[in-house]
């Protein structure tokens, strides 16, 4: 009776309609609606058996149990072993460690009405379990449902950029979700979810503040609200680091200087180690912003990053702590390229860090932008682990008011080729250590989340959340893939309306290059806050902060050029890659005008002119957001009406700022090119001056 009276309030709270403010991401659980699909896993949802005590484990059953009485809108008991009664899953460790499992990965396997999941450890269980949870969720036929999956990168690492002060450096999506003011006594429910929704795309490191880091984090005050975190987070597999401030030791332990080579400097980090790992033994390590935009570092002491990574990896080699040391550094000089800054510190120190130490590249050689070609580092460091920076939130690509989905500029630079050791060295391929033989691969993202309600402020950037994830488990895997699966996790399992939302995150990033930065135009976007555009800027406190550094515009012509009479740059790259881009009547147009600086009047692949391609892409581009806005209010009764409602509303946002970019970059330009806005285009109605007023309403200054 119990069960049934439990059954009949799954079915009811199913079936009421309540409006979806996003909170849940991808992880539903909502009663599949397609009696025929439904029924097929049906007799799979007896039982659920696992015998381990381990607690990542018990988070496993727990999630299957949640997860399926969902789906299948009946309750399901959780069992010690499996029984005699057929019809029930098990999750099962390997008595003799399989090695094609490794430390993280699965099998499931099924027969008849029995589905197993095995691993060697109770973190491959909890990744099991979450993948056939998705593979119900989005309707997998039985017969696809077995599988085996080993992460090809072993950290798959969130980057929160999140401050003592609750605020997020580039966050768009509300405050951070770490209250530290509460910590530790109290512990927001959010953390806990905020897990779960990791541990489903496998995400199993994070750092939890920002690279601009206040030395607080590591003070014993804070350290033990960090444990607070670290401990919701341990049963769902996730490690906890934190960014460190290289100054640490003359800013919390009152020493005359942080220098690396000092011994007593050396010495607060070995009794700091072990202070944290006395507090968390399970403690993953640090992050290092040093040297980098005004944050200390070794060489304020004439020291190389070398000396003050290796500083930091010896203190924590005893607990098998890493240190991330990032190579995001460039100096202010206008005469050199900011795009061979972090090559020209890091190359030559390749082979002098302490095993314990990954250097963390960004994955262009600039700084986030909507467009970059890899970073010539990747492939240049065989002999020091590489780790892949990305970013998630939306930086340089609109905030939260800009549809973009990022999968396709991930994979972009994922499976460019280095050509380090031949055709397909991809980077993709440096970055999972097997290029290099690394003994340990990162794969980080900076976070795109917060207090908002759903989490990522866009609704639709949740994907990219989402997308880093199973990217990072597996590089091979599809971008469109990914999109499908998250759109019928998400939002609907309408064929008609899933197509739809595919091809438009599909083209999207596309679209965003089009309207801010089409043709490898990059860096042209408003100073400091990095929204809306500014072409014109000519001053900042730094010569490379500009955008006139980046796009070169005269009466000749427009693009950096990088080759052998220009900065040289693209000399750092192996020769096969430089080819690609060397000559300019045969790069590829998305990447023109980052090595190119063109004559206007000159005639592309496509048959115009680099003006008449400049103004065609603002124009389209600007028009395919309109024709994104049309057909997301086609969608309307296909999704949830709140979500379908809050979409839309951004995509009228975007539309605004597209036209924005649009008429400021075509009148900037047009200032040099003094050539017409080719038809069929229409001349923006408004003046650059006005336009200029409109994106200074947005500026911090
Ligand atoms: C960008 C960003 C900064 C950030 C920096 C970094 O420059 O605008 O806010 O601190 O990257 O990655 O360190």
């Amino acid at each position: 009776m119990r069960h049934k009276i439990c059954l009949f309030l799954l079915l009811l709270s199913s079936m009421v309609a309540k409006a979806d403010d996003g909170y849940r991401l991808w992880l539903k659980y909502d009663l599949i609606k397609n009696a025929s699909v439904r029924a097929q896993y049906l007799p799979f949802g007896q039982y659920i058996a696992y015998s381990s005590t381990d607690p990542v484990v018990q988070t496993a059953a727990r999630e299957l149990q949640t997860g399926l009485q969902g789906l299948l809108g009946k309750s399901i008991r959780l069992q010690g072993t499996a029984s005699a009664v057929p019809g029930g899953i098990s999750l099962e460790l390997t008595t003799t460690p399989q090695p094609n499992l490794g430390s993280e990965g699965y099998t499931i396997t099924t027969q008849n009405t029995r589905v197993k999941i095995l691993a060697n450890t109770p973190s491959g269980l909890l990744y099991g379990t979450f993948a056939l949870l998705r593979k119900i969720q989005t309707a997998t036929p039985v017969s696809k449902i077995p599988e085996t999956s080993v992460p090809r990168v072993q950290l798959r690492m969130l980057n929160h950029w999140d401050n003592t002060n609750g605020s997020i450096e580039r966050g768009y999506a509300g405050a951070s979700l770490w209250k530290w003011y509460e910590l530790p006594e109290t512990i927001d429910p959010r953390y806990r979810d905020y897990a779960r929704a990791n541990a489903s795309i496998g995400i199993n490191a994070v750092v939890l503040n920002n690279v601009n880091a206040s030395a607080r984090f590591i003070s014993r005050e804070y350290l033990l609200k960090v444990k607070a975190i670290a401990d919701v987070f341990k049963p769902y597999g996730i490690k906890v680091y934190l960014s460190v401030n290289f100054a640490a030791p003359r800013i919390l332990g009152k020493l005359k200087n942080s220098d690396p080579l000092e011994p007593a400097v050396r010495q607060w980090w070995v009794d700091k180690a072990s202070e944290i790992y006395g507090i968390m033994p399970d403690f993953g390590g640090f992050l290092v912003k040093a040297n980098s935009e005004g944050e200390p570092g070794p060489q304020d002491f004439g020291r190389t990053h070398a000396d003050g990574a290796n500083m930091l990896a010896e203190a924590l080699a005893p607990f098998k702590g890493i240190v991330i040391w990032r190579a995001f550094v460039y100096k202010a000089d206008p005469k050199g390229d900011r795009f061979k800054a972090a090559y020209e510190e890091f190359k030559n120190l390749d082979g002098t860090f302490l095993p314990n130490v990954v250097v963390q590249v960004k994955n262009g050689p600039i700084d986030f932008q909507p467009r970059e070609p890899f970073s010539p580092l990747f492939g240049a460091m065989p002999k020091t682990p590489l780790a892949m920076e990305f970013q998630i939130t939306q930086e340089y690509l609109g905030f939260s008011t800009n549809l973009v989905y990022l999968a396709p500029l991930f994979k972009e630079c994922l499976d460019s080729d280095t050509y380090a050791k031949g055709a397909g060295s991809t980077v993709a391929k440096v970055i999972d250590g097997s290029l290099h033989q690394y003994p340990i691969s990162v794969m980080a993202g900076v976070a795109n989340t917060g207090s908002d309600r759903n989490w990522c402020g866009h609704l639709m950037s949740q994907s990219n959340w989402y997308a880093f994830g199973r990217l990072a488990w597996d590089h091979q895997l599809s971008s469109s893939a990914i999109a499908d699966e998250w759109i019928k996790m998400t939002l609907t399992q309408d064929a008609s309306a899933v197509k739809t939302i595919l091809a438009m995150m599909e083209r999207s990033r596309e679209v965003y290059v089009d309207f801010t930065t089409p043709l490898g135009l990059h860096h042209i976007m408003g100073q400091g806050i990095h929204f809306g555009p500014e072409p014109w800027l000519e001053r900042s406190a730094r010569p490379d902060w500009t955008s006139i550094y980046y796009h070169r515009a005269d009466s000749i012509g427009l693009g950096f050029d990088r080759g052998v009479n220009g900065s040289n740059a693209l000399s750092l790259y192996h020769p096969e890659a430089i080819k690609q881009w060397s000559q300019v009547d045969a790069c590829p147009l998305p990447y023109l005008l980052w090595f190119h600086h063109v004559p206007w009047g000159k005639k592309l692949s496509t048959g115009r002119s680099l003006w008449d391609e400049l103004c065609t892409r603002y124009y389209t581009g600007s028009t395919a957001v309109s024709t994104m806005q049309q057909e997301w209010a086609g969608l309307k009764g296909k999704m949830d009406a709140e979500i379908h409602a809050d979409v839309l509303g951004r995509l009228g946002a975007q539309q605004r700022e597209a036209l924005w970019w649009r008429d400021a970059c075509v009148l900037y330009f047009q200032q040099y090119s003094k050539m017409s806005i080719p038809a069929p285009f229409t001349p923006p109605s408004r003046s650059l001056e006005e336009i200029k007023e409109l994106v200074r309403m947005y500026q911090f200054r």
